[in-house]
């Protein structure tokens, strides 16, 4: 029997929760949500992360006793799930007794096995990353944390250690010979990476005299655990590890350790290693995705530019802004936070696409077909072709739910929806009420309401609330739909009640849009047509171009015109390949201020990833690459 046991980091609690947690959470529960629909048995667990400096200090800011600093700050996130319909199954706190007295039996069954010794200690500390480094990995950064960057304080004193160290070989072996292990890929060689360096036994106390806030050493009550210690047993102590032996056997391993790329190395170094040391077999995947950025650096707490996920939900909805988050950033990849970014996502994939084609075919069911599903006639091309259409959504979406590519899925869901509206602009039904043909009009109509049952079902996972609201509309008893019906077609029942959806996905109105919208009248009033081939202001934002800086280039085996680039967007940097190798040398280009279409779909051209296409003109064969005339940093919108 499949199983599909999810999980995401559990947050700290030294602060309320932002975009960055929500995003991992309606990440796990749109993944849970998909699990469910194909009939998979599905277990999600989130929690959050009580021990540990952080949550002492801001404690100690605030007031508080570290305890209430929690019970306090852990009714922010659970208020935050509420509000947008995560579905966890368990929800772990690590001051709770059933996680702590893991943790120490493990900490006691490691000691007494000779795993865990006593030593003394020097080295640096970052409390914001909660991790000890030594002068070796320091390195040049002298005090510095080469995580964050932030100043480190210095430390002596006798610790005790975990012997990490002993499963260096054994874990490059392990993450070389499973590819599916640390995902995607990319940052298993990060891993890799990391261990080509002697990797060192790991501090797992803190003295009680620095830091009193943890869970207390069985072995000697001077020490507390060290925090990621404690925190990433939560894993296991969820699903009942020691003491509910047929359950854990039921959920372990893991299927997915989500996880965001700040604590790589913590569950793919740390984590392997002391489910190695316990006998424990290794999660089957830990998939770690971007960040969220404002502007060029990553959103977080510490540096203050975050945005408030409840604020968002209730301005524009929770449905909406689940739908944000998960189409917008291509998983594995850094995306920016804007709001400008979600109006005009909402706008076109949710107002003009989605909302306007469930509006037009039902407003039409209830004009003229009585309010019922017609009955529909023989299938011509265009309706097979929409079946068809509808069909490979099915199986994309399946596929990228496997591969962790939910943007592509969703993508491909709203192509479906877009030849839906085109089917619509083809087939006029206002024509064929016209001319009283009824047994078309019956076909074009339930064609097209089809499509929406299946396109509903398809973003439930994301839209529960909305899409439920389109398939009462529809006439579905089921709201809660199963893949199978999915895949068939004709599933809608002529003579289903219908109703309208006024409001599904109403134009959220910018100044961006009024300034369009006068443009035009302006336009209007000396009498000017609007040209063919006109696109709006939000079409035009559809495409998101941004300043970038080629930082290396080098040409393509087997061809004379490709380049291969690497670019600086902002914080991030990517690979793109361009058909300019003709024109332009790799020497070139390097050091150039380009322009980029950054959100276009990453795509392979010759076996080689291409993420993002660059701008350039051509002249009677002869390309210019569109660069800027001053000098300024990459990452800015262009437009
Ligand atoms: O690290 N973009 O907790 P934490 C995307 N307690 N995701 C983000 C993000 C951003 N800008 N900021 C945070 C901890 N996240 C530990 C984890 S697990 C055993 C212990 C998400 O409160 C992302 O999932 O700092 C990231 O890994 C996590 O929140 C870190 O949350
Ligand atoms: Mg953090």
């Amino acid at each position: 029997m499949e199983k599909f046991y999810v999980t995401t980091p559990i947050y700290y609690v030294n602060d309320k929760p932002h975009i960055g947690h929500a995003y991992t959470t309606v990440l796990a529960d749109v993944l849970s949500r998909y699990h469910r629909l194909m009939g998979v048995e599905t277990f999600f667990l989130t929690g959050t992360d009580e021990h540990g400096q952080k949550v002492q200090k801001a404690a100690e800011r605030n007031g508080m006793s570290p305890k209430e600093q929690c019970d306090t700050t852990v009714v922010r996130f659970r208020e935050l799930w509420e509000k947008l319909e995560i579905t966890n199954d368990d929800f772990i706190r690590t001051t709770e007794g059933r996680h702590y007295k893991i943790v120490q039996e493990i900490l006691q069954d490691l000691y007494d096995r000779g795993l865990i010794y006593k030593a003394d200690y020097s080295g640096r500390y970052c409390v914001t990353c909660e991790r000890f480094f030594t002068s070796r990995e320091l390195g040049d950064c002298m005090s510095a944390c080469p995580e964050c960057s932030r100043e480190t304080d210095e430390i002596i004193e006798t610790n005790y250690f975990f012997k990490m160290s002993s499963y260096q070989e054994w874990l490059i072996d392990y993450i070389k010979t499973h590819p599916e292990f640390i995902l995607p890929a990319f940052r298993a060689n990060e891993t890799l990476g990391f261990l080509r360096k002697p990797l060192d036994d790991l501090c797992i106390s803190r003295p009680k005299s620095r830091l009193s806030w943890g869970i207390e050493l069985p072995f000697d009550s001077d020490f507390v655990c060290y925090v990621w210690f404690d925190a990433l047993v939560n894993y296991i102590s969820a699903v009942g590890y020691r003491r509910d032996d047929a359950n854990f056997a039921k959920w372990w391993p893991v299927s997915c350790h989500l996880i965001g790329k700040d604590i790589l190395t913590t569950h793919t170094v740390y984590w392997p290693t002391m489910l190695k040391a316990m006998g424990l077999e290794m999660p089957e995947s830990i998939f770690a995705h971007g960040w969220w950025l404002t502007g060029q650096s990553k959103m977080s707490k510490s540096a203050g530019n975050v945005v408030n996920p409840m604020e968002m939900a209730e301005k524009y909805g929770v449905d909406p802004f689940r739908f944000f988050l998960i189409a917008e950033m291509s998983l594995g990849q850094d995306a920016s936070f804007s709001e400008e970014a979600f109006v005009v996502r909402y706008n076109s994939n949710l107002a003009n696409d989605l909302g306007n084609l469930a509006s037009r075919v039902l407003k039409m069911i209830i004009r003229e077909c009585g309010g019922k599903v017609p009955v529909p006639g023989e299938p011509g091309e265009h309706e097979n072709e929409l079946s068809d259409t509808a069909a490979l959504a099915v199986s994309e979406m399946e596929d990228a739910i496997r591969g962790m590519k939910l943007d592509r899925g969703i993508e491909s869901v709203l192509n479906a929806v877009r030849a839906g509206n085109r089917y619509i602009e083809l087939s006029a039904p206002w024509k064929l009420v016209k001319e009283g043909d009824t047994e078309r009009l019956g076909t074009v109509l339930y064609t097209a309401a089809e499509l929406l049952r299946i396109v509903s079902g398809l973003l439930f996972p994301v839209m529960p609330n909305k899409m439920c609201e389109l398939r009462k509309s529809l006439g579905l008893k089921d709201v809660l739909p199963d893949i199978g019906r999915l895949k068939s077609w004709g599933v809608l029942m002529p003579g289903a009640e219908c109703s309208d959806t006024a409001g599904l996905f109403p134009r959220i109105q910018t100044d961006k849009k009024k300034e369009g919208k006068k443009m035009t009248e302006d336009k209007q009033d000396t009498g000017l047509a609007p040209a063919e081939g006109c696109i709006t202001i939000d079409e035009f934002f559809n495409a998101k171009l941004k300043t970038a800086k080629v930082l290396g280039a080098e040409g393509v085996d087997g061809t004379t015109k490709l380049l291969k680039l690497q670019i600086s967007v902002g914080a991030e940097n990517r690979q793109i390949v361009a058909g300019i190798a003709e024109h332009y040398s790799p020497e070139d280009v390097v050091g150039k201020n380009i322009v980029v279409v950054s959100n276009l779909k990453p795509a392979r051209i010759r076996g080689i990833e291409s993420n993002g296409m660059l701008l350039a003109a051509k002249q009677e064969g002869k390309l210019t690459l569109v660069t800027l005339d001053a000098d300024a940093p990459s990452g800015l919108d262009v437009g």
